[in-house]
């Protein structure tokens, strides 16, 4: 069964532990993702950008997460991620998706109360939970490019009206990371992030969560970011074991030898995230 994940991230939040969302790009790919939860009795959020959700197909992926959910016996929510399309976020709901987040962050803040309201008022009846975006996220995610000196860090004023405005249950407000790998550890504004969490009661979502490091997002975690994304790491540390395979032996090309190592490298990598974030055991 797939849940909403607005639950899932107010206990996380109340009980100070966070919880990963992973970026999925394949069936394959969730498969592992739920399979690596289970292994430590981990609650997870798998999700798919508008590419993936073009890719695979939204009623696929829902059919793909729930037979993983039920199979390895964990609560696995699903999540569109970056979705600045009102008619693929509604596509998504029919589906079956539990979240979906509205980023209008590239519009004025008025306009992006407006199209966030839009979705909280299609949504939210649903039990299907929200994410918004106020400041600008730095680097690319699939669609999604914002150059570094266009990158801009969320006013903790503008959350709290944003909330109010809007009555999203979770908020990502942009907070020093980038999407991708950076060279050189981010700059993250754990001040900035402190007084939003002080004046905001949602749940927060970190962005950009590969390539910072385990100890900087703990500690984001701990002042109220419940919900970490987790993208480019995945997907390269899984890619990259497929093209280790083929270095070492070009002609073995039996799906099911060079997939498997494709899975060890994926677990591995959904272990030591949900070990940092300190979702282990919190079903
Ligand atoms: P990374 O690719 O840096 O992990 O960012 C993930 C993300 O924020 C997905 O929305
Ligand atoms: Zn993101
Ligand atoms: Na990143």
């Amino acid at each position: 069964t797939l849940y909403s994940t607005t639950p899932m991230l107010n206990k996380a939040k109340k009980e100070g532990y966070g919880i990963v969302a992973f970026n999925v790009h394949s069936f394959d790919s969730i498969f592992w993702v739920v399979e690596g939860a289970a292994q430590l009795y981990s609650p997870v959020i798998l999700q798919t950008t508008m590419g993936t959700v073009k890719s695979l197909g939204a009623k696929n992926i829902v059919e793909a997460a729930t037979a993983a959910s039920n199979y390895f016996d964990v609560p696995v929510g699903l999540h569109l991620d970056h979705c600045t399309d009102y008619e693929l976020i509604k596509q998504c709901v029919r589906a079956g998706y539990t979240s979906v987040m509205i980023d209008a962050s590239m519009h004025s803040f008025d306009e992006n109360v407006t199209r966030t309201k839009e979705v909280v008022d299609l949504a939210k009846s649903l039990h299907v939970n929200i994410e918004a975006e106020l400041g600008k996220v730095g680097g690319v995610e699939d669609d999604i490019v914002v150059d570094e000196k266009d990158a801009q860090k969320a006013v903790p004023e503008e959350c709290v009206a944003f909330v109010e405005q809007t009555g999203v249950p979770t908020l990502a407000p942009a907070i020093g990371t980038a999407h991708g790998i950076y060279k050189g550890d981010p700059d993250i504004d754990f001040d900035r992030i402190q007084k939003i969490a002080e004046i905001v009661d949602v749940p927060l979502v970190l962005h950009g969560g590969s390539a910072v490091p385990d100890k900087d997002v703990r500690q984001c975690v701990s002042l109220g970011m419940a919900k970490v994304n987790v993208s480019t790491e995945l997907k390269n540390a899984y890619s990259q074991a497929i093209a280790d395979h083929f270095k070492e032996y070009p002609d073995q090309l039996d799906p099911r030898q060079y997939l498997q190592k494709a899975k060890d490298a994926a677990i591995e990598m959904v272990a030591s995230k949900i070990k940092m974030v300190g979702s282990e055991g919190k079903l």
